[in-house]
């Protein structure tokens, strides 16, 4: 008997525009994009961007997989899926080769260092900070006049002076303004040119690219202050500053390169403020909304408040999508997957996946409470296998403290009814997210 293949040929999916593929589809509506394919494809769709037939990048094959047990697959299973993806090299040109974007021994050698940063024991050393910078958003005037609010500038704030005492010893306080308003401009360059269809090299003086250029040069330095304000502090607590100016190389014994400090110092200081802001903006405002689980997560225990958090990331999910780069011919449940296709995985769709989340658009906290029988990754806000979040645990402690601290003092009203999205490098609100904060 000859034994029957399981591999079925490519993913369906829709074909998009005759040169172009669905690059302008994604372009438009991102989100739109991908539900719709979950809706009318199923658990494995393929898309293709750029022009049918070409050289790659120029011609571009995208398979995105929806279902938990292809997610899984994805990212713990395979050591021929890399990070090379468009949006990584675009990625790399912004923000440099620190622990987001560095591939395989340099990475693992970042990883090692820094990993005793982030540990539960250590983190939970923080806990103190996180909670003095928490006191004073419930203390500043705007939030404690009742005055409207913008939550997402407001949690920016907060991550970003937590982000910068846990790790460089420094409130960035000047940096703020700077970044808040540097974060939309990057967010919208970097997509506009991951989904490209030919993308001209930076030296080429376009006039984007003159604008990448300015977006870098600003926030390098943003972070040449961060480092020359730790020198002339000279402390030496063990903060991540001084162990990457201890950092040795195990084989050569040399130190980082200035260049490496400073980009491994721009990857913690946007990816360690920005998506925890997001969370923290997009839970608030859901309670914000519903009065009634308001009052009961504020009057609920810290395992309440946590659920109320991870259920703002299961709709909301902050880092929304991720990629990987199949470097050699393999299969995603069961369908042939060609070397050189991007793999893209999306919290936001697999979130709302109505096999494992009932009533998906439903703001509800208790699915987080208890046992429950779901796959591990029909949820995935902070991604998984060896890349997953070096900053999980950081993040899920700073957000409750400022969560309890903030919901115990005030009833947060969330003005308004929508919430557009500009879903970007993470998922950020499109427009303020107005509020206004009574006193309970
Ligand atoms: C709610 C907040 C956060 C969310 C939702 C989040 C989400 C994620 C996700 C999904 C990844 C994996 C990306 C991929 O597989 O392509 C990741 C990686 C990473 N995150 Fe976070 N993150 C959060 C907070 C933080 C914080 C607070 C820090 C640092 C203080 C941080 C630093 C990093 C770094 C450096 C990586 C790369 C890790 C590696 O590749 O080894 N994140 N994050």
């Amino acid at each position: 008997m000859v034994a029957q293949s399981t591999v079925r040929l490519s993913a369906p999916g829709p074909i998009g525009h005759p040169l172009l593929g669905m690059a302008p589809a994604f372009r438009r509506d991102m989100l739109g994009t991908l539900l719709a394919g979950f809706r009318d494809y199923g658990d494995v769709v393929s898309y293709h961007i750029g022009p049918r037939w070409g050289p790659h990048p120029v011609s571009q094959d995208v398979v995105i997989a929806h279902h938990p047990d292809a997610v899984h697959e994805v990212f713990t299973g395979r050591r021929a899926i890399s990070r090379r993806t468009n949006a990584f090299q675009v990625l790399t040109e912004f923000i440099g080769t620190g622990l987001l974007t560095s591939e395989g021994d340099v990475w693992l050698r970042q990883r090692r260092t820094l990993q005793p940063l982030f540990t539960p024991r250590r983190v939970a050393g923080y806990a103190e900070l996180m909670a003095a910078e928490a006191a004073r958003v419930v203390a500043e005037p705007a939030v404690a006049a009742g005055s409207t609010v913008d939550l997402h500038h407001l949690m920016q704030r907060y991550t970003l002076r937590v982000v910068g005492r846990a790790l460089f010893g420094d409130d960035v306080e000047e940096a703020v303004p700077e970044l808040q308003r540097l974060m939309p401009v990057m967010g919208d360059l970097a997509l506009a040119r991951a989904l490209q269809v030919v993308r001209a090299p930076l030296r080429w003086p376009t006039p984007r690219a003159r604008r990448i250029t300015r977006v870098r040069a600003a926030q390098y330095a943003i972070v040449d202050r961060i480092i020359a304000r730790h020198a002339s502090r000279g402390d030496d607590h063990d903060d991540m500053l001084s162990r990457l100016h201890a950092a040795r190389d195990p084989e050569t014994g040399q130190p980082l390169s200035a260049e490496e400090i400073r980009d491994q110092v721009l990857v913690f200081l946007l990816a360690g403020h920005e998506t925890t802001a997001g969370a923290l903006t997009f839970t608030l405002y859901l309670l914000g909304r519903d009065p009634a689980t308001q009052d009961r997560v504020a009057g609920g225990d810290a395992d309440l408040v946590r659920a109320a958090l991870m259920e703002g990331m299961r709709q909301y999910p902050p880092a929304y999508s991720t990629e990987r780069l199949a470097s050699v011919d393999t299969t995603i449940s069961g369908y042939h997957v060609p070397a050189g296709t991007t793999v893209l995985l999306s919290s936001y769709v697999t979130h709302r996946h109505p096999d494992f989340w009932p009533d998906p658009t439903r703001f509800e906290p208790d699915r987080f409470i208890g046992q429950h029988d779901r796959p591990r990754y029909a949820y995935f806000p902070f991604g998984g296998g060896p890349r997953s979040c070096i900053g999980e645990h950081f993040a899920l402690l700073e957000a409750t403290i400022l969560l309890r601290a903030l919901l115990s003092e005030y009833r947060v009203e969330a003005l308004d009814e929508r919430l557009p999205l500009a879903p970007m490098i993470t998922l950020r609100p499109a427009e303020p997210v107005r509020a206004i904060l009574r006193h309970r």
